[in-house]
């Protein structure tokens, strides 16, 4: 298969290595990327072009006669980019603007989700101030009486910062008065207690499948604690869910979303991301992202054993329930981010990258987030620089190889989270 997958990060460079490796060897991918990074150009042959300009992307995949496009990142998706490809009649794996507003909207996301009768956190939009210290009110404590954290939520795309979760009743109102501020309201939410994790169904536009349930690491620092990141590394699978957590995620979740969607003349075609709390009542929808998650999808594709193309090709033509369902190695995955001088604030770009052929001889994928190569040398190029992915026979063994080889690796000033996946891997994850 010809096939163009768009992004630059960490997810796309996954996509593409799951493609290569799980490919029939005497059918061969032809696999591009735009515009890539150096280490999916390992892979695919990396075209300039900005994932962000649907012209641009029609003309290209066009041009290279591609039988399927996989959209990494969620911008594109909101901006119109799959309706643009189906239109040129490119199988596309992303959902058209319109479905692409469960991520691009958390008011839509809510509204569907009412409708679709999905569990989730009960909530309010507020459109002025006035009304903000009911709401506030009214999701203080939680069924037994106890104080809980407020949770204020920018309605539209914010790259992880438009959510506060806060004891503090004041952050709690200066948060939803700034959003409703920028864009004329906020949604405040019943506070949802228990561990999360990520659940990732293909959709293709009637049916439903989830892959194994991952978890990722968003915080910056030791211990889940410091500020929102982009999401410091993952593992994948859950042993500490229930069994049949991604068969009631597709029945209560991700079917009705479906279902919903078709009926609103909307129908959804590519990756609903569902991002879950595992409280005491059952699995609740913290959220819903509409493509691969980034790192928790490099976890769950490193496990994958049948052809990922064909997956993604049948989610992309609505042909899903007559495909093979994927399957996956008995062990367990870990990723680990290496992230750059001053990240999250303010990544320091520019340095030299060396190690990661050690690295890699000791079994690890290495995956580039943010990289460029200058003279032969691989530079670091953006907050979350590697993605250090590894497997072993459990998620100890992940781990530790996880973290061999990321010590192998130098980059002046880089860093990683060093408790990636202990929790779980000691059992110390219950629900
Ligand atoms: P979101 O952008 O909706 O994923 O929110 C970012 C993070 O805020 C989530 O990963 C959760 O850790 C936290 N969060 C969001 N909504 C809630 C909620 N209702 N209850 C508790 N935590 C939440
Ligand atoms: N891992 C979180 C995200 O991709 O949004």
């Amino acid at each position: 298969m010809k096939i163009l997958v768009l992004g630059t990060g960490g997810r796309e460079h996954g996509i593409l290595e799951a493609l290569r490796r799980t490919q029939h060897p005497d059918h061969p991918h032809e696999l591009f990327a735009a515009p890539g990074n150096p280490g999916m150009a390992r892979l695919a042959q990396c075209r300039a072009v900005d994932a962000g300009n649907p012209t641009a992307v029609v003309a290209l995949a066009g041009e290279l006669g591609v039988d399927l496009v996989v959209v990494g990142p969620e911008a594109p998706l909101v901006a119109g980019i799959a309706d643009a490809l189906r239109e040129a009649g490119v199988p596309t794996v992303g959902p058209d603007a319109e479905a692409a507003r469960l991520e691009g909207s958390k008011s839509f996301a809510k509204e569907v989700m009412t409708a679709a009768g999905v569990p989730t956190a009960e909530a309010r939009v507020c459109t002025d101030e006035d009304s903000v210290p009911a709401a506030l009110d009214a999701f203080a404590t939680n069924a037994a009486g106890e104080a809980v954290p407020w949770v204020v939520k920018a309605d539209g795309l914010a790259g992880g910062k438009g959510v506060v979760v806060t004891t503090d009743r004041e952050e709690a109102q200066r948060h939803a008065a700034d959003c409703i501020a920028k864009e004329g309201h906020v949604v405040v939410e019943e506070y949802l207690d228990g561990p999360e994790a990520s659940v990732f169904c293909l959709l293709d536009g009637t049916s439903a499948i989830a892959l194994p349930a991952a978890q990722d690491f968003k915080r910056a620092g030791d211990g889940d604690l410091g500020p929102n990141t982009g999401g410091m590394g993952a593992y994948s699978p859950l042993a500490w869910v229930p069994a049949d957590l991604e068969a009631e995620v597709v029945r209560t979740i991700a079917q009705p979303v479906a279902d919903e969607m078709a009926r609103r003349g909307n129908p959804f075609v590519g990756v609903l991301y569902v991002g879950l709390a595992l409280t005491a009542a059952g699995p609740r929808v913290v959220e819903f992202n509409v493509r691969f998650g980034d790192p928790d999808s490099q976890a769950v594709l490193a496990r994958l054993t049948s052809p990922l193309a064909e997956l993604l090709h049948a989610t992309a033509t609505g042909t899903l329930s007559d495909a093979a369902g994927p399957t996956f190695t008995d062990d367990a995955a870990c990723v680990v981010v290496l992230a750059a001088d001053g990240y999250p604030a303010a990544p320091v770009k520019g340095g030299q990258l060396t190690g990661i052929a050690e690295a890699e001889a000791r079994g690890v994928t290495v995956l580039h987030a943010g990289t460029r190569t200058e003279d032969d040398r691989l530079l670091a190029d953006g907050g979350r620089v590697l993605d250090v992915v590894a497997r072993g026979a459990d998620l100890a063994h992940a781990r530790e190889n996880a973290y061999a080889g990321l010590s192998l690796i130098d980059l002046p000033g880089g860093w990683a989270r060093t408790d990636i996946a202990a929790e779980a891997a000691a059992g110390r994850i219950t629900l």
